[in-house]
């Protein structure tokens, strides 16, 4: 018989949070946090990421740990892996929210803006699955949760590889869903709209508010725990069912007509 108690259903074990000193990330490992399970931020922002993980410790008395990792260098990723499993104890699936949006036009991208932008966004999620794998196979209930964007579906001139890499992240997602089923292990895709958070430019904050407050179906930017909550859902034994799928956060955007 299905359980359904108004609980969220937690495996215990830990979850390495990319992109967690800021924003989308960090809300997402508050939030799993407060549930209980142990996190460990790794984000290119080292104070960052230390002084939230210690913050998050204080906090939810669960283990936090926070780490130095460029999400763009495949030599990164073992060796955190490594600390990681020691100091959490357990892995049990991870969250890929480390990311920038440079604007570049199409004469902005060079080859290695090209390569940085698909390294950061898509190519770390299949390393980081790889990392995991084994820790994951061994977790039941093992999760990963990677952060694409409306901007996959949108045609905005100023960011080609970040769009790129975005539609690449959905598609990425289905493909390991198939092989990472046999291990009993989840992969779903977040979709943000307009979230409030520091990837956005403040120089243009204003102006972008100006723009989309009214097409945005419920009227406002989003919160960064608006999403952080729909991850830890997807993180939880609640969505034993779903996998392979894409899930828009974007208070009714990317489905609006209004202009
Ligand atoms: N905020 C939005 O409106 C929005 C919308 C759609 C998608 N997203 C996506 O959500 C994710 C999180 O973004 P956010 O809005 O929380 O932004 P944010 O800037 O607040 O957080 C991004 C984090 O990633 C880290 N980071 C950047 N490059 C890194 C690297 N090479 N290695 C490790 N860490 C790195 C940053 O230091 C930062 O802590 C991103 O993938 C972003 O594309 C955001």
């Amino acid at each position: 018989m299905t359980n359904l108690d108004p609980r969220l259903g937690m495996p215990g074990t830990g979850v390495v949070i990319t992109g967690g000193a800021s924003g989308i990330g960090l809300a997402a490992a508050r939030a799993l946090a407060a549930v209980g399970r142990p996190v460990a931020l790794w984000d290119i922002n080292e104070a960052g990421a230390r002084a939230e993980a210690e913050a998050i410790a204080a906090r939810y008395g669960v283990k936090a740990s926070g780490l130095a990792v460029d999400l763009g260098n495949p030599q990164a990723i073992s060796p955190a892996a490594q600390a990681t499993r020691a100091a959490l104890g357990s892995i049990g699936g991870f969250v890929h929210c480390a990311g920038t949006a440079p604007t570049t036009g199409i004469d902005g991208v060079t080859p290695d803006v090209f390569d940085a932008g698909m390294a950061l966004h898509v190519r770390a999620i299949i390393l980081l699955a790889q990392a995991f794998r084994e820790d994951m196979r061994g977790n039941p209930g093992s999760a990963i949760v990677a952060t694409a964007s409306i901007n996959a579906w949108f045609g905005n001139a100023g960011i080609p590889v970040y769009t790129a890499a975005k539609g690449a992240v959905i598609s990425l997602v289905r493909s390991m869903a198939d092989e990472l089923a046999g291990d009993g292990i989840r992969i779903n895709t977040v979709s943000p709209g307009m979230i409030d958070t520091a990837i956005m430019d403040p120089a243009t904050k204003d102006y972008m508010h100006g723009v989309y407050d009214r097409r945005i179906l419920l009227g406002r930017f989003g919160e960064p725990e608006e999403v952080g909550r729909m991850i830890r859902f997807l993180m939880s034994n609640e969505a034993s069912y779903i996998t392979a799928s894409e899930f828009l956060v974007d208070g009714g955007m990317r489905h609006s007509q209004r202009s």
